[in-house]
């Protein structure tokens, strides 16, 4: 069997995509690439530093000049990886409210796109790597030998998110989480630069009535049955 050495994981917010990737590649012993934390590196390096969100030249700069380095994790809290920014710490700051409330905007930014994007194709074309995110299986890695899209409605996503809160101990409220989510499709998807969009070639999935080991045996049986 020829397994795929390239799997691209897409879909919007909250529809299981990092909980697959992680156990797809623990069980492929493959990398686990999450590009999100790259676009939410730079949002929270704009807040930190006084750059203003809407200030498209200095995001694309930042974009260009910080050193983002993703490591196995260090701390057990929880973590499934170490996000450094700068040499910082910042695993959960990247996750803060306000890195969600504005990281749709950041990484409309064609400038970011492009720096971020190139340092991803880098890390995919090396092969045995699940890579997640928006634009993997369209632009970061079309050749991928395997695309897969998971979709699941926003309500299912917005439960998901709130109960991933609650578990953490952080206070939410259920309407505002699925706000923000709306607020984040909408942008991700109507963006003129690699909108959020399945490929031609992905294998859509969708999780609304699955749990994450379903998804993962499902998927699994792609992998299995791939004859790229
Ligand atoms: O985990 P969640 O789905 O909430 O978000 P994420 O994957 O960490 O991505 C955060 C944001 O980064 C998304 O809403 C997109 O705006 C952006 N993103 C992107 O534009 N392209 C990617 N390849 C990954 C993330
Ligand atoms: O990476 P993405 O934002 O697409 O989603 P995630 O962080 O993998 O999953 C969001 C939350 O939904 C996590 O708490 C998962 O445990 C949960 N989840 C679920 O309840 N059912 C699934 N089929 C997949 C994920």
């Amino acid at each position: 069997m020829h397994r795929p050495s390239t799997i691209t994981v897409d879909g919007p917010a909250a529809s299981g995509k990092s909980t697959l990737a992680q156990a797809l590649a623990r069980e492929l012993d493959y990398l686990f690439f999450d590009t999100g934390v790259m676009y939410r590196a730079v949002t929270l390096a704009a807040l930190q530093r006084g750059v203003p969100i809407d200030d498209e030249a200095g995001c694309t700069r930042l974009a260009e000049t910080v050193k983002i380095d993703v490591q196995p994790p260090s701390v057990d809290d929880g973590r499934l990886y170490d996000v450094c920014l700068d040499g910082v710490d910042v695993t959960w700051a990247i996750r803060k409210p306000e890195v969600n409330q504005n990281v749709s905007p950041v990484s409309a930014y064609p400038g970011v796109r492009t720096a971020l994007t190139e340092q991803q194709r880098r890390i995919g074309q090396r092969g045995e790597v699940v890579m997640v995110g928006r634009d993997i299986g369209t632009v970061v890695l079309p050749d991928a030998d395997l695309k897969i899209y998971l979709d699941a409605s926003v309500e299912e996503r917005a439960r998901r998110r709130y109960q991933e809160c609650l578990g953490r101990g952080e206070t939410a409220d259920y309407e505002g989480v699925q706000a923000e989510i709306r607020n984040r499709d909408q942008i991700d998807s109507n963006r003129t630069v690699s909108p959020l969009r399945p490929a031609d070639d992905a294998r859509i999935v969708d999780t609304d009535s699955m749990d994450a080991t379903e998804t993962l045996t499902y998927i699994l049986g792609l992998v299995r049955n791939h004859d790229g």
